[in-house]
C-alpha cells in the first residue's frame, strides 16, 4: 500500500480543485489532486461559461487567465422577452459596471490543469477517492493518500459533502419544482446578449457560449425524458417560446447535448470541520437561473487556498475557522438572488385564478425591472457580482 504525504489532498479537478490547487502551489503549499475521471473526460465537460467579474479578477491576478483574456468575449447586456414586448438591461452601465466574461468551462478547466500541472502540481487522473478519514484519502484500488489537510472539491455528489453529513452537519434544502432541457446547440448566437423568454409554455433562455456554440433552456416537466425532445422539437418549441414570429428567427445547428436539469439548490451548514474542508458544489450546489455556480467554486477555492495556507503556516485552526464566516454569507446572497431570478422567470402553470394573479406579478416585476434605475441596479450588482 502506498503513501504519500502532502500538505493538502484535494479530490475533485473541477474548477474548485482546479483553482485551489493553483493557489495553493503558489503559496508554497504542496498538494495532490486526485480525480476518478480521465483528463479528456474532464478538459471535455461542456458546462458553464459565464465568468462574473470576481471569478476574473481571482483568476487573472493569479496567473490563470491568459486564455479567458484572450479568447473570451464581454457581456453586458441581457434580453427580455414575453408577450408584453422586449427590452434590453444594460447591466454594465448599472450597479457596479461590471460585466461577465463568457468563456466555455471546458476551456477554462483545460487552461487550468495546464497552468497547475506547469506550476509542478500533480494530478492523478482515474484515480476515485473512495474513503475519507481523519487526514487521508483511500484511493479505490488500495492506495492511501495522507495529508495535512483535505479539501473535497469532488461536486455535488461527492463522498467530501457525504463525510460531513454522515457526522451530522445539516442542510439547508429548496426544491425551486421546475426542470430545464439544457441544449448545446452547434449554433452562433442569435441575440448579442443573454436571452430570457417568459412564456405561458414555459421559459426559454439563450445563452452564447462561442461563436459557433449557444446554449438553450426550456422549461420542462419534472421527469422528462430527454429522447422525448428530437432536435426538430426543440427548434420548433424555442422558436415559439422565443417569439421568432415577432422578434426574428433563431439560427439553427446540430444539438451537441441536451440534458434534463431539475432546478435544485442547497447548501451545507458548515462547509467543513477538522481537516476535512469544502470548495465549490460539494458545499452547496445553486439552481443555473443567475449562472452562479462556476463563480462561486472561483470564490470558495480562493477563500479556502488562504484559509488553509494560514493553518499550515500557523499551525492552527484559526484561518480555517473563518472560512465559513467568509464564505457562507457570500453564498447565501448569490442563492438569495438565484431564487429571485427563478420567480422571476417561471410563471406559475395553468390558469386558473392564482396562476393568473402569479402570471401579473411576474409581469410587474418584469416591468419594474425595465423601468425602475434602482431595479436595474439592484439586478446588476447581484447578477454580475458574488
Ligand atoms: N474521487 C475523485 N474525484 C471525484 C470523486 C471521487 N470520489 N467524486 C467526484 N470527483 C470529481 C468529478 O469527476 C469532477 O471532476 O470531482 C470533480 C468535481 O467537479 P465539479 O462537479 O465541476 O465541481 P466544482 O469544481 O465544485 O465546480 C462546480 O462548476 O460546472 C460548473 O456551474 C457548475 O456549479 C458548477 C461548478
Amino acid at each position: 500500500m502506498a503513501t504519500a504525504q502532502v500538505g493538502v489532498v484535494i479530490v475533485g479537478a473541477g474548477p474548485a480543485g482546479l483553482v485551489l490547487g493553483s493557489l495553493l502551489l503558489d503559496r508554497g503549499v504542496d498538494c495532490v489532486i486526485l480525480e476518478r475521471r480521465s483528463r479528456e473526460a474532464v478538459e471535455g465537460r461542456a458546462r458553464a461559461g459565464f465568468l462574473a467579474a470576481h471569478s476574473v479578477r481571482v483568476l487573472t491576478e493569479n496567473g490563470l487567465g491568459g486564455g479567458l483574456l484572450a479568447h473570451g468575449t464581454t457581456h453586458t447586456a441581457c434580453l427580455f422577452r414575453s408577450d408584453r414586448g422586449e427590452f434590453t438591461l444594460d447591466y454594465g452601465k448599472s450597479g457596479q459596471g461590471e460585466a461577465h466574461t463568457v468563456y466555455p468551462q471546458q476551456e477554462l478547466v483545460r487552461d487550468l490543469v495546464a497552468e497547475y500541472l506547469r506550476r509542478g502540481g500533480e494530478i492523478r487522473f482515474g484515480a476515485e477517492a473512495a474513503e475519507i478519514t481523519e487526514g487521508a484519502v483511500r484511493v479505490r484500488g488500495g492506495t492511501r493518500v495522507t495529508g495535512r489537510y483535505i479539501a473535497g472539491c469532488d461536486g455535488h455528489r461527492g463522498i467530501g459533502r457525504a463525510a460531513l453529513t454522515a457526522h451530522g452537519t445539516r442542510t439547508a434544502r429548496w426544491d425551486h419544482g421546475v426542470s430545464w432541457l439544457a441544449v448545446l446547440a452547434a449554433a452562433p448566437p442569435s441575440l448579442d446578449a443573454v436571452g430570457y423568454a417568459l412564456h405561458e409554455r414555459g421559459f426559454a433562455g439563450h445563452m452564447a457560449r462561442s461563436a459557433s456554440v449557444t446554449r438553450y433552456y426550456l422549461q420542462c416537466p419534472r421527469g422528462t425524458d430527454p429522447a422525448e425532445w428530437s432536435e426538430e422539437r426543440i427548434w420548433a418549441e424555442l422558436a415559439i417560446r422565443m417569439r421568432t414570429d415577432e422578434f426574428g428567427p433563431l439560427r439553427r445547428g446540430a444539438v451537441l447535448e441536451k440534458a434534463v436539469v431539475d432546478l435544485r439548490s442547497d447548501v451545507l451548514e458548515r462547509p467543513g470541520a477538522g481537516r476535512l474542508w469544502l470548495a465549490g458544489d460539494a458545499v452547496g450546489l445553486i439552481s443555473p437561473t443567475a449562472a452562479k455556480g462556476a463563480n462561486l467554486a472561483v470564490l470558495q477555492a480562493e477563500l479556502l487556498a488562504r484559509a488553509l495556507e494560514g493553518a499550515l503556516a500557523r499551525g492552527g485552526g484559526a484561518s480555517l475557522a473563518r472560512y465559513p464566516a467568509d464564505c457562507l454569507p457570500r453564498l447565501w446572497r448569490a442563492h438569495e438572488f438565484s431564487h429571485w431570478m427563478s420567480g422571476l422567470l417561471h410563471g406559475p402553470a395553468g390558469d386558473d385564478d392564482k396562476a393568473r394573479y402569479g402570471r401579473e406579478l411576474q409581469y410587474a416585476r418584469l416591468e419594474s425591472l425595465r423601468t425602475s434605475r434602482a431595479h436595474q441596479d439592484f439586478f446588476a450588482e447581484n447578477y454580475v457580482g458574488i
